[in-house]
């Protein structure tokens, strides 16, 4: 008999009907004559009732069916009697296919800590929350192919391992195959990386950027989407030595056309996962307001997180330059109370701090800050006529901050290449890449989203470990 996930189960089609259901126990309650088990296959957030009477089944068999056992279930489907649920499983047959012993299976029935299920990566799938997280994961990724495919763009697959450091930031991490032991010197007593693999030193990549930008050249508009690495010493709840990064990459784009594409794209990706996902965004938006009940009333959540997320799906996003929220912040009471930790003054990177005063006390929404000082940017920003600034655009997100970085590039080969040795880059290492700017050259624009940030903001999870399946953080990387 073919198996009927849960989520079909329980929209009825096969009511009456005898069904096949597989999936692991969740709980399983009762009294001496009927057992009661709540089974989830991980296809919704909700577990199918699984009515099992005493008498038609072994003690042996009984006794096995415990939570977090996996367990294979033949039966009639019905209208359930029982309040919870529309339909429930009158059980024939129960076959335990995997056990759980109870004394050592470490997810209980009680709540258990984030951090604690943190320990447990392996298993915290199997919780209601990570179920949730990890099945919006999946809609927002999918949203994101579906966005960019409905809008003809291309989809590229740009290199994991590179020779050059995208965004001259240095904290990249190294990909060799020397043997750390004995390692191979110059004559100068340097490292002699021409024995390495690849004949050169290689690192693993910042972000597709560069690629992409060579690939837009030819079909226009492309976008990446891939698992990207940085070796930044950040222990915060918003950085992860790796993460995935979608950056789309548009040809004959300016600053405006670029900002207006990264709007509608995140607001399509949420209203995609507030369309498809409701019973795990409800969850989840229930599980935000139990957390906000332990906090101070200043750090809890105005709107629910529904409520938030249609807000950012029907609201237009804030647009300002970077030297309008220099002035919003030297303004603001919070700075005259002497409260900003850092110093604002223009020309200052902004602080997480800074971002947030901006998104949560003075708008309340998303905001674009635009026209960065060019000494905070990267060299490929393309130079206002200022030339004190550059045409970048970071999109900052209450309760987040930073989660979209982008600019329109610099198309411009001789302040391309002023900007390079400006910021210690070899225009000869970038050859191919300035070749872009030799032949055929044009304007063009493109942002980096943090896809976990993202996933952090539509699910209301405070870390970002916890959107990850399996985070790579600082001194760790189990599992
Ligand atoms: O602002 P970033 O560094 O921009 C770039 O990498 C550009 N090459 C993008 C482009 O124009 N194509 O990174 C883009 C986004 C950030 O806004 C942030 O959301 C996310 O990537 N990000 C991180 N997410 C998690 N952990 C980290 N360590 C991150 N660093 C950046
Ligand atoms: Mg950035």
């Amino acid at each position: 008999m073919q198996r009927t996930k849960v989520k079909d189960l329980l929209q009825g089609a096969e009511v009456d009907q005898e069904v096949l259901l597989k999936g692991w126990v969740r709980t399983k309650r009762g009294n001496k004559f009927v057992n009661f088990i709540a089974v989830n296959d991980g296809s919704t957030i909700n577990n199918l009732q699984v009515v099992a009477e005493a008498e038609k089944f072994s003690e042996e068999t009984l006794k096995d069916v415990t939570t977090g056992a996996a367990i294979a279930v033949t039966g009639k489907l019905v209208a359930s009697q029982g309040k919870g649920q529309a339909y429930e499983i009158q059980a024939t047959n129960i076959e335990v296919l995997g056990k759980a012993d109870p004394e050592t299976y470490p997810l209980q029935k009680k709540a258990h800590s984030l951090e604690f299920l943190r320990e447990i990566a392996h298993l915290r799938f199997r919780t209601n929350t990570f179920g949730a997280v990890f099945r919006v994961r999946n809609a927002l990724s999918f949203a994101v192919h579906k966005f960019f495919n409905e809008k003809g763009f291309v989809y590229m697959h740009t290199p994991i391992i590179t020779a050059s450091d995208a965004e001259g930031a240095g904290e990249m991490f190294r990909v060799t195959t020397l043997d750390l032991d004995n390692l191979p010197r110059t004559e100068e007593g340097h490292i002699n990386f021409e024995e390495d693999f690849f004949g050169r030193s290689t690192n693993l990549t910042v972000s597709g950027q560069m690629e992409g930008e060579v690939a837009a050249m030819a079909f226009s508009d492309i976008y990446t989407f891939g698992p990207t690495f940085r070796a930044e010493n950040s222990n915060t709840t918003r950085h992860l030595a790796e993460f995935w990064m979608i950056e789309p990459e548009m040809a004959f784009y300016d600053l405006k056309m670029n900002a207006d594409l990264a709007e509608e794209f995140i607001k399509y990706i949420i209203r995609y996962a507030l369309e498809n996902n409701r019973e795990d965004l409800e969850f989840l938006a229930q599980r935000q307001a139990e957390e906000d009940k332990s906090k101070p009333q200043t750090e809890r959540q105005e709107m629910t997180l529904i409520e938030k997320l249609e807000s950012v799906v029907n609201n237009e996003f804030e647009r300002i330059t970077y030297t309008e929220a220099i002035d919003i912040l030297l303004n603001s009471n919070h700075y005259k109370k002497k409260k900003f930790q850092y110093d604002v003054k223009w020309g200052i990177d902004l602080q997480s701090e800074h971002e947030r005063y901006l998104v949560e006390k003075h708008f309340k929404k998303p905001v674009i800050v635009t026209d960065y000082p060019k000494d905070i940017k990267a060299f490929y920003m393309r130079m206002n006529d200022d030339g004190k600034t550059v045409a970048a655009m970071d999109i900052l997100a209450p309760g987040i901050g930073e989660i979209v970085g982008g600019s329109q590039r610099e198309e411009r080969m001789d302040l391309l290449v002023e900007r390079m040795k400006a910021v210690g880059i070899n225009p000869e290492d970038m050859w191919w890449f300035l070749d872009t700017r030799r032949f055929g050259g044009c304007p063009h624009a493109g942002f980096g989203l943090g896809f976990e940030r993202v996933v952090q903001f539509v699910t209301g999870m405070g870390n970002i470990r916890d959107v990850i399946p399996f985070p790579r953080t600082p001194q760790s990387a189990e599992f």
